[in-house]
């Protein structure tokens, strides 16, 4: 059930007695690596707690319309527009019926309104109020507007009767919104992607550092989130936004990069060395601003750790992927580092064209593999990002024998 991994699924929770299995409902949503977002209505709350979902969720519970402090947040139509379905359990029956005539009278129903995304119900409520023709007619035009429907299942009922309208177990509704989703390359894999430069202290107020934007590293975490995957960005000091749904970890030196990658790595599936680190620190931070009196001065460095050569070294190595930014003999320089480093694969590039490489917006590359080798054309990065992270999928599925 990967197809869930990093999707928004908004939960919405009507007024009903089934409303405690929605507790476990979130939780399932969760294992399957879903990031669930609650919204209750008034008559839901009388069944369960805002606090039960927001602590099991792990967001804030939405429970009004014209909260101001909650649209200071993230407004109802933000909301409508983050979530990649709307999956409403239990919906009552006067939900479906506020549904069916298009009503937005309260936050839930104005997001199914709102929502570019697919919506789901599943129905709990009495056999005699499920079979009631109203509810059937209000049912119709819902399966006719494209809304799908998860249940009910028939058994015995909390009032005692037995019939249909039982909502359906949690791990069933979980199955059933996965199911609404294609899969994608990198459904369920966890990666993690180092980008940008690092920045090495001579004292308070310098340092040593590189002109890499890290646009290529960010591109390659959104990408890699797009394809379904869990993404960590380590990242350097950088001017650019995190992607959505990419999980960022800010470092400054190399030492904290090494640090943040050596943790998450027993954690990841790929390793993405996307970062241009420092390859010298300072010996000696001075702890005060260093004064200019002397006509020259000299700074001793000393080497930084390999933070790629170490991830592709450990006994628990992830599917490793390296960067060489070369000036001359671009190919025979990368194998060489591939095999160094003992990467799985290394992404190539030619500094020395200036339309490509540091600070531009555009790239092209050679990917080299032990017994692969490919060349992408020059084209934007967010493009090239979406090539790699395919092929880098299909690699790690798939790594020549
Ligand atoms: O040796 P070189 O710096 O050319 O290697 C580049 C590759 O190694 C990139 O993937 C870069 O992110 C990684 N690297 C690293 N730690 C270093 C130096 C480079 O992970 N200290």
């Amino acid at each position: 059930m990967k197809q869930l991994s990093n999707r928004h699924i908004l939960l919405g929770i009507s007024g009903g007695i089934a409303a405690y299995k929605s507790a476990e409902l979130v939780r399932r949503l969760k294992d399957h690596g879903a990031d669930v977002r609650v919204v209750m209505t008034a008559a839901a709350m009388e069944f369960i707690t805002p606090l039960t979902l927001q602590a099991l969720s792990g967001n804030p519970v939405h429970t009004t319309l014209l909260d101001p402090e909650a649209e200071a947040g993230m407004g109802h139509i933000e909301l409508a527009r983050w979530a990649d379905l709307i999956l409403v359990a239990p919906a009552s029956a006067d939900l479906m019926a506020r549904l069916a005539n298009g009503r937005g009278d309260d936050l839930l129903t104005t997001l199914c309104l709102a929502t570019p995304a697919p919506v789901a119900l599943a129905p709990a409520m009495n056999q005699g109020m499920w079979r009631d023709p109203a509810t059937q007619a209000n049912i119709e035009i819902l399966r006719e507007r494209g809304i799908a429907l998860f249940g009910p299942a028939a058994g015995e009922q909390a009032c005692g009767d037995v019939g249909p309208g039982r909502m359906l177990e949690a791990e069933q509704l979980a199955e059933l919104a996965a199911g609404l989703f294609q899969s994608r390359a990198l459904d369920g894999v966890k990666l993690c992607i180092t980008a940008g430069p690092t920045r090495e202290a001579i004292d308070p107020v310098r340092y040593i550092s590189n002109h890499s934007s890290g646009k290529m590293g960010y591109a390659l975490a959104e990408a890699a989130a797009d394809a379904g995957a869990q993404v960590t960005l380590i990242s350097g000091p950088t001017q650019l936004p995190c992607p959505e749904r990419v999980t960022r970890i800010d470092v400054i030196s190399a030492q904290q990069m090494y640090d943040a990658s050596l943790e998450k790595m027993g954690n990841c599936d790929i390793f993405i060395a996307c970062a241009a680190v420092a390859d010298y620190r300072p010996a000696n931070v001075e702890e005060q601003k260093i004064k200019k009196h002397n006509d020259a001065m000299r700074i001793e460095l000393v080497r930084n750790p390999d933070i790629v050569s170490a991830v592709a070294s450990h006994p628990k190595r992830p599917f490793t992927v390296g960067f060489a930014a070369e000036t001359q003999d671009v190919v025979s320089y990368a194998r060489d580092k591939l095999q160094r480093k003992k990467l799985d694969l290394i992404v190539a590039n030619d500094v020395s064209d200036s339309r490509i490489g540091f600070n531009t917006d555009d790239n092209r590359v050679t990917v080299i593999g032990a017994d692969t080798e490919q060349h992408i054309e020059q084209m934007s990065k967010r493009q090239l990002a979406r090539q790699l992270i395919a092929l880098i999928a299909q690699q790690h599925r798939e790594p020549a024998d």
